[in-house]
């Protein structure tokens, strides 16, 4: 007999006199003649009720111990609950017992805190909140290939391991097969990287953005979606050491083109959520956060709002609040000036565009005519309440020159960059991109605050368990 899935059991038109379901038992409530167990597994939030009559020959010996925890399989007819709270339930004809679980099973009942709950990553999914998440996680995986197949982009597999830095700003991991106790080294004492696996030194990928923009300046529209590495010791509830981001790349396009998409992708993608997650977010409007649905409505109703870097400064300088980092023309925009600007200032969703050259990447695209001491580039940051920046993009330097301006400015070394200042001597066009953080996206999404509970393991610096 095939298995049925708990979601489509509960979803049932009609009672079904056989059925095969197997999963996890989550309560067991016991009553003279009975027990009720709770089957859960995995495909939907809810469990399904599971009537086991004392009459069943392994009832003493196994049903009425098996714990939370175990893993059981039922076979049974589905009927109309007559309890209150779901439609249909399974009346067993056999239960097997597939794997116990003890009572040291760490996830009984409820109450245990996020904290905790990332000490069992293993044990977590099996949650009714990891559950959720890592729902919603795989559901808006697809959207997003969704979203940019049904505009004909291309998606594109970029490398992993690579030896150009693509952010320019070096908090990159080594990947190395020398040995660290005692690597070769060349004449001068140094470490012989010609020695190591590749000939050369080489990194985890910050960005697959500059292998897409080899691929949309010959397939046009192009987008990346994978595993990104930054070694940057920042411990907070929004960085991880490991991310999943989704980089479209657009030949022919230009800065306002770059933040209309970006809009529109994140509305799709809660649009998505809402449609096909309904029961998720259901549940983390409810255990959450309390505002979720409104503020996804919020976002999905209104514009986003746009505003020049200069502007921004302009704002933060006018609010006449005191800043931990100071708010001057030139300086990055901390979280604090992120959250007030979009939190406090707009109340929605706001693009901050055209950034001081100094602080953003070697490869933005120069603005012309701006003073000397105010040039900036076509780079573009949408934040969001509660989260701050969840897409950083730009218009990408299309002329050589300014390009090699531009590696000289942030003191890079043009060589390992050849092949990406070819791509501007042959046929080159104007184009830009952007990329959304995965995690920050499903952050938004469901309301979750710490980025460690919307990846399946994450790795944070002192952490890289299971
Ligand atoms: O702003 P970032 O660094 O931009 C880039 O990497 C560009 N190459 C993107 C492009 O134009 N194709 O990173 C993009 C997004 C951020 O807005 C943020 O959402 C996310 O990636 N991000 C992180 N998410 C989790 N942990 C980290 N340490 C992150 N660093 C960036
Ligand atoms: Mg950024």
């Amino acid at each position: 007999m095939p298995r049925t899935l708990v979601k489509d059991a509960l979803q049932a038109t009609a009672a079904a006199d056989s059925i095969l379901l197997q999963g996890w038992v989550r309560t067991r409530r016991d009553a003279k003649a009975f027990s009720f167990l709770e089957l859960n597994d995995g495909s939907c939030l809810k469990g399904i009720q599971v009537i086991a009559d004392a009459a069943l020959p392994n009832y003493a010996t196994e049903i009425a111990r098996a714990h939370t925890g175990a893993s059981i399989e039922v076979q049974g007819r589905l009927v109309e609950s007559k309890g209150s709270g779901q439609k249909w339930e399974v009346v067993a004809t056999t239960i097997t017992i597939v794997g116990e679980a003890d009572a040291t099973y760490p996830l009984q009942k409820k109450g245990h805190t996020l904290e905790f709950l990332r000490e069992i990553a293993h044990l977590r999914p099996r949650s009714n909140l990891f559950g959720a998440v890592f729902r919603v996680r795989s559901r808006l995986a697809f959207a997003v290939h969704q979203f940019f197949q049904a505009k004909s982009f291309v998606y594109v597999h970029t490398p992993i391991i690579t030896a150009s830095d693509a952010e320019g700003a070096g908090d990159m991991f080594r990947v190395t097969t020398l040995d660290v106790g005692a690597p070769p080294k060349n004449e001068q004492g140094e470490v012989d990287s010609t020695k190591d696996f590749f000939g050369k030194k080489t990194f985890l990928t910050v960005s697959g953005q500059l292998e897409a923009e080899i691929f949309a300046t010959a397939l046009s529209n192009v987008y990346t979606f994978g595993p990104t590495f930054r070694a940057e010791n920042s411990n907070t509830s929004r960085h991880a050491a490991e991310f999943w981001m989704i980089e479209p790349e657009m030949a022919f396009c230009d800065l306002d083109s770059d933040m209309a998409l970006a809009e529109e992708f994140v509305k799709h993608l809660i649009r998505d959520a809402k449609e096909h997650c309904a029961a998720d977010l259901e549940f983390f409007s409810k255990f959450v956060d309390k505002e979720l649905m409104a503020r996804l409505d919020f976002v999905l109703e209104r514009p986003f709002q746009r505003c020049s870097y200069t502007e921004a400064i302009e704002i933060l300088t006018k609010s006449g609040k005191t800043w931990e980092h100071p708010v001057t023309w030139g300086a990055n925009l901390q979280a604090e000036h992120e959250r007030f600007l979009t939190e406090d200032h707009f109340k929605c969703p706001v693009t901050v565009y055209n950034y001081p050259r100094a602080i953003k990447a070697f490869y933005m695209r120069k603005t012309d005519g701006c003073a000397p001491d105010r040039q900036t580039v076509a780079a573009m940051d949408l934040l969001v309440p509660g989260i701050g920046e969840i897409i950083g993009g730009s218009q990408r330097e299309e002329r050589l020159e300014q390009l090699r301006e531009g590696l000289a400015l942030h003191h890079l070394d043009e060589k390992p960059y050849w092949w990406y200042l070819d791509l501007r001597r042959y046929g080159t066009v104007p184009h830009a991109g952007f990329g959304l953080g995965f995690e920050r996206m499903l952050m938004l999404v469901t309301g979750v605050s710490n980025i460690r509970d919307v990846i399946p393991f994450a790795r944070t610096p002192g952490t890289a368990e299971f």
